[in-house]
């Protein structure tokens, strides 16, 4: 077979335990459909403006190393979050990224990642087309939020959903334990910023032996502080162990994050979005105060994206073939697209591939409805539950050594500068 020309591949925005399995997916693909070489950037686009990238034949030696990639966390290439300007605004960026791509023989660019990862893509594609350039951009889903519109789920959520559903019946029976002659309020925060997909996901944890979270606050609803005591102060009476889930991203009715109050969203990134952390503290403290009984905060925060001991099989299994579906799009001569996950059917739970314009992906955010919320706005319905999980199951155990999972590391010797 002759040799094609070369891909190239890149990781961008907050990382899954599962993003690695995509770019897996991308290697396997490129390899099996005759590209000459697989690149991989270097911290995304960011690195790539840096020259930052690497020959991926000389990371992956083995169908070994594809099975501890697909189980590895976090970006294996290293990722960014790189907001690229508008073409007007300043050409000289893309015409130093199509430089490099010229340079480097690139047919096809894939970039996995969420909603402003797309952004890139979007604007690659959108001067390339401008300017007549060879290269195709194809973008593969990826976020743990499940943000992304047109696409039945993304990439990511899965596993973070096992993981906050399985932690989440954990904390419910430690807190269970201890609540002997005092009443204790315990406060999940979990991750998601404007998006209550993984909030949500503390509902799984509602099983034959676990009654679930008591509360569940999403942050597409505006948040009543003095509402939510009455209703803890409520439940009190009837049992000594609450327990609450709520979004790092939960605003109070006047658009305040419910972690400002506490002082605890300063850091903006380039997308303009807060960090947010503190909600669950903040509450704790607010509760503990309020009515005079223990109460603590837990957050999930990094370890329900990285947590690859608990990945859904299906999700794994799905991250790869998104990896694999853009790199066949690619070579088919689209560009300028994302690919999306359709749902088949849900008993048996079946799902394929699918691809859109980026241009209706990029920047938008896919939150939960409100029907899929309760009148009270304080929990997720069935039909919320039912959608979320054909998405957690099967296992991926990870391949462990000396009690502990293996990883597949880069080696930066290789690194190109
Ligand atoms: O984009 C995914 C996400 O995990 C959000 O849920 C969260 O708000 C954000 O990343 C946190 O990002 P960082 O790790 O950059 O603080």
């Amino acid at each position: 077979m002759t040799k094609k020309r070369n891909i190239i591949v890149g990781q961008s925005g907050g990382p899954t335990s599962v993003i690695n399995s995509s770019l897996a997916g991308v290697y396997s693909n490129a390899i099996e459909r005759g590209f000459h070489k697989v690149y991989g950037m270097l911290h995304g686009i960011q690195g790539l403006l840096d020259e930052q990238y690497v020959d991926l034949s000389t990371q992956i030696h083995s169908d070994l190393d594809i099975e501890l990639l697909k189980r590895t966390p976090s970006a294996f290439l290293g990722s960014c979050r790189f907001k690229l300007p508008e073409i007007h605004e300043n050409r000289e960026i893309f015409e130093k990224v199509f430089e490099i791509l010229n340079r480097l023989d690139i047919d096809s660019f894939i970039y996995i990642g969420g909603n402003d990862s797309m952004d890139t893509i979007k604007k690659l594609s959108d001067y390339g087309i401008l300017t007549g350039q060879p290269q195709k951009f194809l973008g593969v889903p990826k976020t743990i939020d499940n943000d992304l519109a047109l696409t039945d789920h993304t990439p990511g959520f899965g596993s973070a959903a096992k993981y906050i559903g399985a932690s989440t019946k954990e904390i419910i029976r430690d807190a269970l334990g201890l609540t002997y002659c005092k009443p204790m309020i315990t406060v999940i925060e979990v991750m998601g910023r404007n998006a209550g997909w993984l909030t949500g996901a503390t509902a799984l944890a509602k099983t034959e032996e676990c009654e679930g979270p008591d509360f569940i606050y999403l942050p597409e609803l505006p948040f009543d502080l003095e509402k939510c005591l009455k209703k803890v102060r409520a439940l009190l009476k009837k049992k000594d162990s609450i327990v609450i889930a709520v979004s790092e991203g939960l605003k109070l009715a006047d658009g305040r994050y419910v972690c400002e109050l506490s002082g605890g969203a300063d850091y903006v990134d380039a997308f303009g979005h807060r960090q947010l952390q503190g909600t669950a503290a903040y509450l704790a403290g607010y509760f503990s105060a309020e009515i005079g009984c223990k109460a603590r905060s837990v957050e999930f925060s990094t370890l329900q994206r990285s947590a690859s001991h608990m990945a859904s099989r299906v999700d794994i299994d799905e991250a790869f073939m998104v990896g694999g579906a853009a790199v066949k799009a690619a070579d088919e001569g689209d560009t300028g697209k994302m690919v999306v996950i359709d749902r088949v059917s849900d008993d048996p739970y079946m799902s394929s591939a699918g691809i859109y314009d980026v241009h209706r992906i990029a920047n938008e955010e896919k939150v939960v409805p409100r029907d899929w919320m309760n009148r009270e706005g304080d929990y997720v319905t069935k039909d919320f539950v039912d959608y979320v999980k054909p998405l957690i199951q099967g296992d991926y155990q990870p391949i462990m050594v000396n009690g502990l999972p293996r990883h597949l590391v880069l080696n930066k010797r290789q690194k190109r500068k």
